[in-house]
């Protein structure tokens, strides 16, 4: 939307901002951000809304909306920024995109997805990288064990932890912390391929391929990997037991490396990681973006000061080396990051070929479309009665409804 000519006088420079930082390190990431807005004269004035995944912030922004009480600044990611610029509410931010570079300084995929018939709409700030596993290093040298490249490594390693009476997996029954496993598996049974056909364009003849069989099959085993009964439980309450050694792998996205190192524990002392195994090759990515509410204009001053800003090269590599993502900058400076921290960057920055985005984390389809298949993953998660043919013709229906959808607008 063009700004009317009648802009305020003088601009207020306090921006309220919704997001779902609420953990200590995604606190302490935010908090970064704070101070380097009040350094440049805006106030962050933050309104978290806690919820793994954010689960609750994005229903309590729609709330907001509908009250007419949109927040000027807001985390909104990967597919749900068409929809809401689509409605021309989101301000559109070509000036300072022009101003700080943005369509040579950052990977070509984040510039893309930033955008809306052809306006920059949204501010990139990380990538996470969801294809990694972690593991505690003391645990692997007492069995004197490696990490593992294959899956029929994986399986070995898990049942000597599991012989030993150590979880082999930390993970809750929490449906989007299930979910973000059973799309690594399915990424490293299928490939980049069968992935682009299920999770991206939910093509429901891809649904009879064997390797989603074989994807179903290995996260029902990988449920007996964990500490049992398996509750539900927060991410950080996960991330925790494979500080303490009760548990000896995680995957769940990178967010937990910021967990882990806000906790004193650096990358490669307790923990280090390793790519999810077959997946060597990807990307699994979420961009955590923010957005900006056009509302009436008053507060676009500020925010474009605020997006100017978060893509600037300090604030990027101090907040990302807190956040446990990467640069969204091509010329950032691998030197300074941590071993995990560079192979998620070296392999986004492989391009096309590596990138592959997360449907659970929001990358490839909209909000509906991702909470119905996570749903399904999840039924059968739960519920062991459950095969993997019934999945698969479970997920054929909501594939089919989905579409059904869509060629309605
Ligand atoms: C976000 C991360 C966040 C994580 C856990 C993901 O969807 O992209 O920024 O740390 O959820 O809340």
């Amino acid at each position: 939307m063009l700004r009317p000519a009648t802009a305020a006088v003088s601009p207020p420079a306090s921006l309220q901002v919704l997001h779902w930082w609420t953990s200590a390190s995604e606190r302490k990431a935010a908090n970064l951000l704070v101070a380097y807005a009040a350094a440049d004269n805006v106030t962050w004035m933050d309104s978290a809304i806690p919820g793994g995944a954010g689960l609750a912030a994005v229903k309590v922004l729609r709330s907001l909306v509908l009250a007419n009480d949109a927040p000027e600044v807001t985390q909104i990611i990967g597919a749900s920024i068409g929809e809401w610029a689509e409605l021309g509410m989101l301000l559109e931010l070509d000036a300072p995109a022009q101003a700080g570079n943005w369509n040579a300084v950052l990977f070509p995929a984040i510039y893309k997805l930033v955008q809306h018939r052809q306006h920059v709409v949204a501010v990139p700030i990380g990538i996470h990288r969801i294809n990694t596993l972690f593991y505690n290093r003391a645990l692997f040298a007492r069995l004197k064990l490696k990490p593992p490249k294959s899956w029929s490594e994986f399986e070995q390693i898990a049942l000597k932890f599991n012989a030993e009476g150590i979880a082999a997996l930390a993970l809750s029954s929490e449906p989007w912390q299930v979910a973000t496993l059973f799309e690594n598996l399915l990424l490293a049974s299928g490939g980049q391929q069968l992935h682009r056909e299920l999770f991206v364009r939910m093509n429901a003849q891809a649904l009879s391929d064997p390797r989603l069989t074989e994807a179903l099959e290995r996260l029902r085993l990988m449920k007996s990997w964990t500490k049992q009964p398996i509750a539900e439980r927060n991410w950080t309450e996960v991330v925790q037991e494979l500080a303490n050694g009760e548990a000896a792998m995680l995957v769940m996205g990178d967010w937990a490396k910021g967990e882990l190192n806000v906790t004193g524990l650096p990358t490669d002392g307790v923990f280090s990681c390793s790519a999810m195994p077959g997946t060597e090759k990807f990307n699994l990515y979420s961009v955590d973006t923010l957005t900006m509410f056009t509302k009436d204009y008053a507060h676009s001053p500020a925010q474009e000061k605020l997006a100017r800003l978060l893509l600037t090269p300090a604030v990027q590599t101090g907040y990302n080396n807190v956040k446990g993502s990467v640069s969204v900058r091509r010329d950032a400076d691998p030197a300074r990051m941590d071993s995990c921290a560079r192979a998620s960057w070296t392999a986004f920055g492989l391009g096309a070929s590596a990138q592959v985005p997360s449907l659970v984390h929001r990358m490839s389809v909209d909000e509906v479309a991702r909470d119905a298949v996570i749903a399904e993953i999840n039924h059968f998660f739960a519920d062991d009665s459950v095969t993997p043919a019934q999945a698969r013709q479970r997920l054929g229906a909501v594939f089919r409804a989905l579409h059904l959808r869509r060629s309605d607008h």
